[in-house]
């Protein structure tokens, strides 16, 4: 079994560079590994809590039990024909370096959700998205270890039941699964190309590019990420830290008569989505620093810490936020990080 450790700064394991310790640390690198920690007492008999990129998480508190770093590697080709790949990637490979490495291959699917941080096993438990597609378009089916007994259970995409940063992994089946790999289906010709969400199109027009490839795709989200939001390696943060609220249509379209500029989008089942950036910037949040924390000044919906900043620092303006958006429009935003 890995090696267990006691008392482990959490530090190198959050993207938003919190410094709170977990009483016990460990780190698996095979399914067998996994396995066998599971079956542990020491696993049987402690809180535990699976660590990927640790871009999903803040810390408030120190982590009174087992923190468990997923870290299994590996890509196999499980399937090819003339148009398709079907690819299963281990939990622990990150997940940008797997989005670059089917770029350079030319397989089409995931160029949208370049440069999106964390691994590959925590990419299907919230459903990533970013610039209008969203992972499950891709995924194929997701491989796990049942925590309790240790067997492997394979989800198709269906049982996955995906939603709008949800998985039957965040729900129903919260904390009964360790997702230990994917398996992606990816084009190998005549990709379908998503350029109509936000600046995409607007990007490649301003480089120049006529006859575009999923590589161009690509480096127009890489280079838009880049503009806005900061990356973790030089000011923590864990990206969008609320979703974007769906509400009634009756109170968009009465929000809409005192504020004729909200941006607002047809989402499931007759409601309709808002921005949380947008909300939080008609707050006057956007750019506000409160000693080495605050508000990100290029996009409203990322708290960062400048460096030394407390986990419980940025709980608390997370929640004046969430106060003074519910003050003035009557919607409750929620966290997209999980908050520990
Ligand atoms: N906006 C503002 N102020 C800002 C930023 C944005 O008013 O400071 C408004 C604008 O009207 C803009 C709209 O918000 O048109 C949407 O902004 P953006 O395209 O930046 O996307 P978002 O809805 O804020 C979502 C995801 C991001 C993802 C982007 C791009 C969620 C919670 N967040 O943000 O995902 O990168 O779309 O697709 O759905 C993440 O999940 O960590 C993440 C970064």
């Amino acid at each position: 079994m890995s090696s267990i450790q006691h008392q482990v700064d959490l530090f190198p394991y959050n993207t938003f560079g919190i410094r709170h310790k977990a009483k016990y640390f460990t780190i698996i690198r095979t399914v067998e590994e996994a396995q066998a920690l599971f079956s542990s007492i020491l696993f049987k008999s402690n809180r535990h809590l699976f660590i990927g990129g640790g871009s999903n998480i803040l810390f408030t508190k120190d982590f009174e039990g087992l923190a468990v770093r997923v870290a299994m590697k590996g890509k196999e080709i499980i399937h090819e024909d003339e148009n398709t790949i079907t690819l299963k990637v281990a939990a622990g490979e990150n997940w940008h370096e797997v989005v670059r490495h089917c770029v350079d291959k030319n397989w089409g699917g995931i160029e949208n959700l370049s440069l999106i941080p964390g691994t590959v096993g925590a990419a299907p438990i919230q459903n990533i998205g970013a610039y209008g597609v969203e992972i499950e378009k891709n995924i194929f089916e997701v491989e796990t270890i049942e925590i309790n007994t240790g067997k492997l259970k394979i989800f198709t995409h269906d049982e996955c039941l995906f939603g709008y940063r949800e998985s039957i992994f965040k729900t129903i089946f919260k904390d009964q699964f360790l997702v230990s790999s994917i398996t992606l289906r990816l084009t190998k010709k005549n990709h379908l190309l998503h350029l109509n969400y936000g600046s995409i199109s607007e990007t490649l027009q301003h480089n120049g590019i006529k006859n575009i490839s999923i590589r161009d795709v690509s480096d127009a989200v890489i280079q838009i990420r880049s503009s806005k939001l900061p990356d973790p390696k030089n000011i923590g943060n864990a990206g969008s830290f609320f979703k974007n609220p769906s509400i009634q249509n009756e109170l968009k379209d009465f929000l809409k008569i005192q504020y004729t500029t909200m941006p607002s989008f047809r989402s499931q089942n007759g409601l309709v989505k808002i921005p949380a950036a947008w909300l939080i910037e008609q707050c006057g949040w956007k750019g506000k620093k409160i000693n080495n924390i605050g508000v990100h000044q290029h996009q409203a919906l990322v708290l960062v810490n400048y460096g030394g900043g407390s986990g419980e620092e940025i709980w608390n303006l997370a929640m004046k936020i969430q106060a003074s958006v519910y003050e003035k429009f009557g919607i409750t935003l929620l966290p997209e990080v999980n908050v520990l």
